[in-house]
């Protein structure tokens, strides 16, 4: 068993920087099954989730490598277009493999990722688009099963800006034949990174950032290098941990564009924020203020998976704070145990009452998911005395090393292994 234990009550100052952003990888990553040639992805973080990326695209006959953050895969040799489910069971976003490899092989086969711990995770978006784009798409024994011998083009709508479905329309769509339009899609920037790499794969393809992403077919793409864009939501939790326990924090290799609704929300809690082109400062003086109603929505709304370390932020402010998670039904499994640590939180369905006390206190907590126990982190970093962080596993799908990132900006903890 694995916790990560924190001393909590320090300041966190000082210099780090971002690593690439996991939700951008994923999807690029299952985008090179696309090339007929070797393709370079940079930036990408060392993460279990994007080792299950690579253990997919071996499984389909890709040639992966791996040298620090770059991965090398040459998808020349794809002979597989089954992925089983002890690989799908790795990661939710292993669905984006679906639209990549029907394009690629004419045909896939995976098993349904089902429900996890945000809630559940339908997919009735992605078939909607898959379908439109006519693909047979077939669901039986908890396996979703795609035949494409006449991919075409088409005008899809999306009824909700979804990022997968986005993602999925976008990879199948770029070797269909004529012109697709994906309508009310996602304007996440790990959409707009999508597209950019694509775009060096030769897709002809515009849009992506404005709802409206056009595309016209090509039926080859080739190999291309690209460098992912900077992890906004590891960005987000480290700037509301220095908001939380004080301090002064430079953010490096980061794009403060991609995060202005947390920016917003961070002023008005009282933190001081300067930004330039690629890092910013955050500077935390004095309580923390309340705020009115957070509303998490799609970008450039304020992003969901910052709500929980938001949370923590508030759960020490001067007063009282709602919050209302528009996305995903079953995001507050960190709020009971910010209440373990002395937090006054209420949750009624979407909705999260925050009244803030002066101070939390070190506890003995479990991240049950991946942003709340970033929640929990930041919370042990803030709170008076010890915190036990049991369920890292969690917390490790998404940041790189958080135990060597907090420790280098003064916060004392450590991981144990037991
Ligand atoms: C992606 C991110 C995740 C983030 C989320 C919202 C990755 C790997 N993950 O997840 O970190 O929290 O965007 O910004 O990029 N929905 C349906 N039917 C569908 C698809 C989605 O009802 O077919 C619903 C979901 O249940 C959820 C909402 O739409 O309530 C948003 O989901 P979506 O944008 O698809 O999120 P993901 O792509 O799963």
């Amino acid at each position: 068993m694995c916790k990560i234990i924190i001393n909590g009550g320090r300041r966190l100052d000082g210099s780090t920087a971002v690593q690439g952003a996991k939700n951008s990888v994923l999807p690029i990553l299952a985008a090179t099954v696309l090339a007929d040639g070797e393709c370079t992805v940079m930036g990408c973080p060392n993460l279990s989730d994007v080792n299950a990326a690579i253990e997919i695209l071996e499984y389909l006959g890709c040639k992966v490598w791996r040298e620090g953050s770059t991965v090398t895969v040459n998808p020349q040799a794809v002979s597989c277009a089954d992925i089983p489910d002890s690989l799908m069971r790795k990661m939710r976003s292993s669905v984006t493999f679906l639209g990549a490899v029907t394009a690629r092989c004419k045909r896939a086969k995976i098993s349904s990722p089902g429900g996890c711990e945000l809630g559940p995770r339908p997919i009735d978006l992605h078939i909607k688009a898959l379908r439109e784009l006519n693909i047979s798409v077939t669901e039986h024994g908890g396996y979703t099963e795609t035949f494409a011998e006449n991919m075409r083009g088409a005008d899809i709508h999306l009824d909700f800006p979804s990022v997968g479905a986005t993602e999925n329309a976008m990879l199948a769509a770029v070797t269909a034949k004529g012109t697709t339009t994906i309508n009310n899609a996602a304007k996440e920037p790990e959409i707009c990174d999508l597209e950019d790499f694509l775009k060096k794969m030769g897709a002809k393809i515009s849009g992506a950032g404005t709802g409206v992403i056009k595309i016209e077919g090509t039926p080859k793409l080739h190999g291309a290098e690209h460098r992912v864009i900077p992890d906004r939501i590891a960005a987000s939790t480290y700037l509301c941990a220095a908001a939380m326990a004080g301090g002064t924090l430079e953010l490096t290799d980061v794009l403060p564009r991609h995060l202005n609704a947390v920016t917003a929300v961070l002023k008005d809690t009282g933190a001081e924020i300067r930004t330039k082109k690629n890092s910013m400062v955050l500077k935390a003086s004095g309580r923390v203020r309340s705020i009115d109603t957070l509303r998490t929505m799609p970008y450039p709304g304020f992003p969901t998976d910052a709500q929980a370390p938001m949370t923590a932020l508030l759960s020490v402010a001067n007063g009282t704070s709602v919050i209302i998670e528009n996305i995903f039904e079953n995001r507050y499994k960190h709020c009971a145990q910010l209440c373990k640590m002395g937090a006054d939180i209420k949750v009624n369905g979407r909705i999260a009452v925050i009244c803030g006390v002066r101070e939390l206190t070190g506890s003995t907590v479990c991240a049950q998911e991946l942003r709340g126990g970033a929640a929990l982190c930041i919370a042990g970093a803030a709170a008076r005395g010890v915190t036990e962080i049991s369920g890292v596993n969690y917390i490790e799908r998404g940041y790189e090393d958080i135990v060597k990132d907090f420790s280098r900006l003064g916060v004392e903890i450590k991981k144990q292994i037991s």
